[in-house]
């Protein structure tokens, strides 16, 4: 049967007139088109059979459900037969109650999807949300940065380091842990990352050239230094004029457990040393704020401090 003669047999139906008029703006599932049609089941998925037969309808599958709507790929004379049935379905007696079924059901769906978040509304940062973690929102973030070179100090297996190097010009991860280093450097080559290099070394003396880098990152790493200022004035050091520092780490706390636990040599530190110590090396436009706090005790708190050389 040519398509022609298909489309004539699927439109000669004036439940298929309806259905081709519920679909003109929105999509449905089988079981909307039953709840606004009050047609059983079977009835509905053989209309719907027919008509997407002849080209005048297209479904895709969610899960369970399968949903339809107008031939978004239809030719010119689908196009026209589209647009008759439309017409045509407007004339049948059905059409207004059928709108109205179909305002009903729309409007429940938008509440239904609007229900979750109704209910986690004032806890929603703090509640699990699929594909929200912070190393997506941390990708996102980096797409804002220039092409830097970058010096991550104390960096570990290269949390920060893998992060910046899929962004940055280049970015040389600094750790004195031989194990470490090596572990992040080979982690690093697999994941094809060539402008990521780890070193050996000290974060208080980098194997970094004077005046060489854009960025140094202390994460989590300045409470492991013997002397913070040191480690501080060997940043400014390394950084060329305008660069800037950027350190992440423990607002002083009293968890002395963490020097067992953690190997922390330092319990933190208090705003006001790490603002002297970043005046007195040279770093100027000081900010300092407090930027996490957990919410299991012993509540400690991340300060990020950054400074301009
Ligand atoms: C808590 S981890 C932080 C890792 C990473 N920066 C992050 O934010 O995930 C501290 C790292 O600093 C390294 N470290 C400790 N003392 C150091 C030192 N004096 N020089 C260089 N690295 C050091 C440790 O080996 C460890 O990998």
């Amino acid at each position: 049967m040519s398509a022609t003669l298909k489309s004539l047999r699927a439109l000669a139906d004036p439940t298929r007139l309806r259905i081709m008029a519920l679909l003109e703006r929105d999509e449905l599932s089988v079981n909307e088109l039953q709840e606004i049609t009050r047609l059983g089941q079977s009835r509905i998925s053989t209309h719907l059979g027919l008509l997407q037969e002849a080209g005048l309808l297209q479904s895709r599958r969610e899960g369970k459900r399968t949903f339809y709507k107008l031939n978004q790929n239809a030719d010119e004379v689908a196009r026209e037969f589209i647009q008759l049935a439309v017409r045509g379905a407007k004339e049948t007696h059905e059409h207004a109650l059928d709108q109205l079924n179909l305002k009903r059901v729309l409007a429940r769906r938008d509440e239904q999807a609007q229900v979750y978040f109704n209910q986690v509304a004032g806890r929603f940062d703090r509640v699990y949300g699929p594909g929200r973690s912070w190393q997506a929102l941390g990708n996102l973030l980096l797409r804002i940065l220039p092409p830097l070179v970058v010096a991550d100090l104390g960096s570990g297996e290269g949390l920060v380091s893998e992060l910046l190097a899929r962004r940055c010009k280049k970015v040389i991860a600094v750790d004195n842990s031989e194990r470490i280093v090596a572990f992040g450097a080979a982690k690093a080559k697999k994941n094809g990352l060539k402008n990521l290099e780890f070193r050996l070394g000290d974060l208080e003396a980098p194997p970094i050239d004077p005046q060489s880098v854009d960025l140094v990152i202390l994460s989590q790493a300045l409470h492991h230094a013997a002397v913070p200022a040191r480690a501080i004035a060997s940043a400014h050091k390394i950084l060329r004029a305008g660069g800037q520092i950027m350190i992440l780490d423990l607002v002083q706390h009293h968890f002395e457990k963490a020097r067992e636990l953690y190997g922390d040599r330092w319990l933190g530190f208090a705003e006001s040393d790490l603002q002297g110590w970043l005046e007195e090396t040279g770093f100027k436009k000081i900010e300092i704020s407090v930027v996490a706090r957990e919410e299991q005790p012993p509540h400690i708190q991340t300060f990020l401090a950054a400074a301009l050389k």
